[in-house]
């Protein structure tokens, strides 16, 4: 794909690109619907990327290109509400501007090329804005910090796109390091790489969901109104991830249905993700694939975010003696993670392959996860 986005801007419009950057797609450990809560997360960069190779264009204007779409998208970026895939690059646009690290006649062509599927939980988005962002500051000639474009690519589709995700996928794909975890607290924003052990499957259930946006929307309304009552109880309380884990009968107290479920989600995956960092940092590998399990039940039960097709995958995978399984990224769809110790691959891999065929008559895609690295500059060519 890194060659492609090059040969796709010259052959849309008729030169080189003047530069080019790629960001990878993620695959959370664990640590689901908490980043939004304040909470920490555990990503790893999956090894697809997008490529971004970009050249100077009219004031104003972005024309776009994807392998993905077979048009041309022409847009000014600086007028109204933003639609379509464009709507990420334009946001990130409109971010670079009021930085001041935008091309100066502050227009561009911009070709994509990604091998990301879209509406995966494999954070896409996240990989397009995050590669958009080095690409066009390249352009520009200003030198952003790894931070600064996750805070570029986070605003562009939290604000401009307006899918209120936290901000996990932008940092992972700014910051991950090959053969590393990220542990990342939402809150602070203090980030540790914690080498990874045993090995990584990532089933792909085929679901995609394009109702995720307005379904992440809703937890993340019910999340606030949460913290709204819980500050009644404890006044100083600004994340809801923040609650003490020792408080839970208050909090139940304290809680209506369905913010009740939602709030002991995110509390208890805070725990499990803090517990779990130090597992895998000192291999126990084993305890820490039974808190993947606790993770899903808990994405499935509490957080209501499951679908049949991944609850099949991971029950199969648990069957088979994996280590550990859980649904990855925001959930309603997308795929799931296994983890799993120096053997039994080809037993897990046949077990789920045969109950998800019994159940849906086709196979899930199964891929191995290769922890890559984040942002890079690209060659042109
Ligand atoms: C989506 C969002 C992330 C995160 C996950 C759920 O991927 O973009 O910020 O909230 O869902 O953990």
């Amino acid at each position: 794909m890194r060659g492609n986005a090059s040969a796709l801007f010259r052959a849309t419009f008729g030169g080189a690109p003047r530069a080019a950057a790629s960001a990878p797609g993620r695959v959370n450990l664990i640590g689901e619907h908490t980043d939004y809560n304040g909470g920490p997360v555990l990503p790893v960069a999956y090894a697809a990327r997008t490529y971004v190779a970009v050249g100077p264009g009219e004031p104003g204007i972005l024309e776009m290109v994807s392998t993905r779409e077979e048009q041309v998208a022409r847009i000014d970026y600086r007028a109204g509400r933003l639609a379509g895939w464009g709507a990420y690059v334009a946001g990130v646009m409109r971010e670079l501007v009021a930085l001041g690290a935008a091309p100066l006649a502050g227009g561009a062509r911009v070709a994509v090329a990604s091998d990301v599927p879209v509406a995966a939980g494999l954070a896409s988005s996240a990989a397009l804005t995050v590669a958009a962002a080095k690409a066009l500051s390249l352009l520009a000639g200003a030198r952003l910090q790894a931070r600064q474009l996750a805070g570029v690519a986070f605003r562009a589709e939290h604000d401009h796109v307006g899918v209120r995700c936290g901000i996990m996928d932008q940092m992972s794909a700014a910051l991950a390091r090959p053969g590393r975890a990220l542990l990342l607290e939402c809150a602070s924003l203090a980030v540790r790489h914690i080498p990874i052990g045993g090995r990584l499957l990532l089933v792909d259930s085929g679901l995609r969901r394009e109702l995720a946006a307005g379904a992440l929307n809703e937890r993340r309304a019910e999340c606030e109104a949460a913290v709204a009552r819980l500050k009644l109880e404890l006044p100083e309380l600004r994340w809801l991830a923040s609650w003490p884990a020792a408080w839970l009968p208050r909090l139940k107290r304290a809680l209506p249905e369905p913010l009740r479920s939602r709030a002991l989600h995110v509390v208890g995956e805070t725990a499990r993700v803090r517990f779990g960092a130090q597992l895998l940092a000192r291999r126990h590998l084993k305890r820490f694939g039974e808190l993947l399990y606790e993770s899903h039940e808990s994405c499935r039960q509490l957080y209501d975010c499951s679908t049949p097709e991944l609850d099949t995958i991971v029950a199969a995978a648990r069957r088979a003696g994996a280590l550990g399984a859980r649904l990855t990224g925001a959930g309603w769809g997308g795929a799931v993670l296994v983890l799993l110790g120096g053997k039994g691959e080809a037993k897990v891999t046949r077990e789920i392959r045969r109950s998800f065929r019994a159940a849906y008559g086709r196979e899930p895609a199964i891929d191995v996860v290769h922890p890559s690295g984040g942002v890079r500059r690209e060659p042109v060519r």
